[in-house]
């Protein structure tokens, strides 16, 4: 089972490279850790699962708008969001080989090493760092005794500066999660937009860590997108809005993209598990080939954030929302949901990949919901002659107008109906010589491979539509 589950995720690597969907960057200088480009189709499919969830969370509440805000602020929302002082990792170096490991990671080679004292774990669930064991332990890279440093405090957050000259009062930091950037702008958008609580402000883009152990493809990159919607509420309603988001969010991921319910599950974080900001927390995981893990979490942050940008600004005043109805003045609480577009994009990616037999020949086809695939349908001429190819042609230019449509006339039928089962491509239209007959022409279903009807060719954009809303 490891085995057959590790190889699928080298599968889809090898696949993702060699169809572009996802791919190492700046390979020709032989890359950079962990860092990935997104090719013709994974961008496709990114842009789709964006505008998915877009739709879904802004579009369809009446009470929920988008902004799109920068990716550095000002440092000081930093210092009020808690991360200079929070968002770290102790690390441990091994002054001899130079490795460098995270304190938690070394807590198994603490457990397995003969003559060493587990290190005692403080109130909180976590390791004491001071703890003379960290000393004892044999580098878990080149097995020396007595050369791991004592763990030193890392921060997450990349760290860069604004002008010419690098000093302290110019540095700003990348965002580490685009949360921020809604609370600080909240006030405005209340105002400007006219929300009242229960109301939610989403945005989705890039976010940053300078992670220590990256890894799993595009699962912990450095460089990442997120899916973020903080819904501001009354205090107190805070329990029933976690439930109600949780439903939703797993709708989503279920229902609307089409994973399958049993690689789907919540996880709640245990006490220990809480970050700073958080009263509690469900994360949806999937069933990754190395495991179950978070893709999104639903946050309850109550007003944490929001008290200490009070605090920070001293604009109090401005972040409480004043209810003209019933006068009451208050620090709105939030639940958040916080979605990595790229994890959630692995999920699809690993959850759509099938091997069957078609005609007794093995077929890799990626059965993705036909909202997300890249490509929406491909048009081939069934011979390369005869005015086939200018009929095809003319249908890709007209279906183009309103998707991803994919023209192709190499290779014979089955080796073009093959290339595009692997890229997910939902519906291949086929031009025959009927067509010249009937101006009509087929459409083969990638998942039932059936070709039920001959639709004409003025009705496909209106069956493409109807087939990407059933
Ligand atoms: N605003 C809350 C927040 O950022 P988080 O659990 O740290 O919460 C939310 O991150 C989501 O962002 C994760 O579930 C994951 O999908 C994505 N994410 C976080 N770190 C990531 C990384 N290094 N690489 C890829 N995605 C990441």
């Amino acid at each position: 089972m490891a085995a057959k589950q590790k190889s699928l995720m080298d599968v889809i690597v090898a696949l993702a490279k060699r169809r572009g969907f996802v791919m190492p960057t700046s390979e020709i200088y032989g890359g950079i850790g962990s860092s990935y480009d997104y090719g013709p189709l994974g961008i496709e499919m990114k842009r789709k699962l964006a505008d998915l969830w877009w739709n879904n969370m802004v579009r369809q509440h009446e009470n929920i708008v988008g902004i799109d805000s920068s990716i550095i602020y000002h440092p000081k929302t930093w210092e009020a969001s808690g991360h200079v002082d929070g968002f770290v990792d102790p690390l441990v170096d091994c002054k001899e080989c130079k490795a460098r490991f995270k304190a938690d990671d070394l807590i198994g080679h603490v457990k397995k090493a003969k003559g060493v004292d587990e290190p005692p774990l403080n109130g909180k669930g976590e390791l004491d760092p001071g703890h003379p064991s960290y000393a004892q332990v044999p580098c878990p890279n080149c097995g020396q005794r007595g050369t791991l440093t004592e763990p030193r405090s890392f921060n997450l957050m990349f760290k860069t500066f604004i002008g010419p000259v690098e000093q302290g009062a110019s540095a700003v930091y990348l965002r580490p999660e685009t949360a921020q950037g809604i609370y600080v702008d909240y006030p405005q958008v209340q105002t400007v937009a006219r929300l009242k609580p229960p109301f939610g402000i989403a945005q989705i883009g890039k976010a940053f860590r300078n992670e220590i152990t990256p890894g799993n493809f595009i699962f912990r990159t450095r460089e990442f997108e997120q899916m973020e919607m903080q819904f501001f509420i009354k205090p107190g309603e805070d329990e029933e809005w976690m439930d109600y988001w949780k439903a939703e969010r797993m709708k989503f991921w279920r229902d609307v993209c089409g994973i399958r319910e049993e690689n789907l599950r919540f996880h709640e974080h245990g006490e220990h598990e809480l970050a700073h900001y958080a009263k509690a927390a469900f994360d949806i995981e999937y069933n990754f080939p190395f495991g179950w893990d978070e893709f999104e979490g639903i946050h309850n942050r109550t007003d944490y954030d929001l008290k200490r940008h009070a605090e920070y600004s001293g604009k109090e005043k401005d972040l409480m929302y004043f209810d003209d109805q019933t006068r009451e003045r208050y620090l709105p609480y939030i639940v958040e949901t916080s979605a990595g577009l790229n994890r959630g994009l692995l999920a699809i990616l690993l959850d759509a990949y099938y091997e069957d037999e078609v005609e007794g020949q093995q077929r890799v086809v990626m059965r993705l919901d036909p909202k997300l695939a890249p490509i929406t349908a491909a048009v081939f001429p069934l011979q390369k002659k005869d005015g086939l190819p200018e009929i095809a042609q003319e249908i890709t230019r007209e279906l183009k107008k309103n998707f991803n449509v994919f023209f192709d006339m190499t290779g014979n039928i089955g080796r073009r109906y093959r290339r595009q089962d692997e890229a997910g491509t939902p519906f291949c239209i086929t031009v025959d010589y009927e067509t010249k007959e009937t101006g009509t022409v087929t459409i083969r279903d990638r998942d039932t491979l059936e070709q039920p009807e001959r639709p004409k060719i003025e009705d496909l954009s209106r069956i493409l539509f109807e087939k990407l809303n059933s």
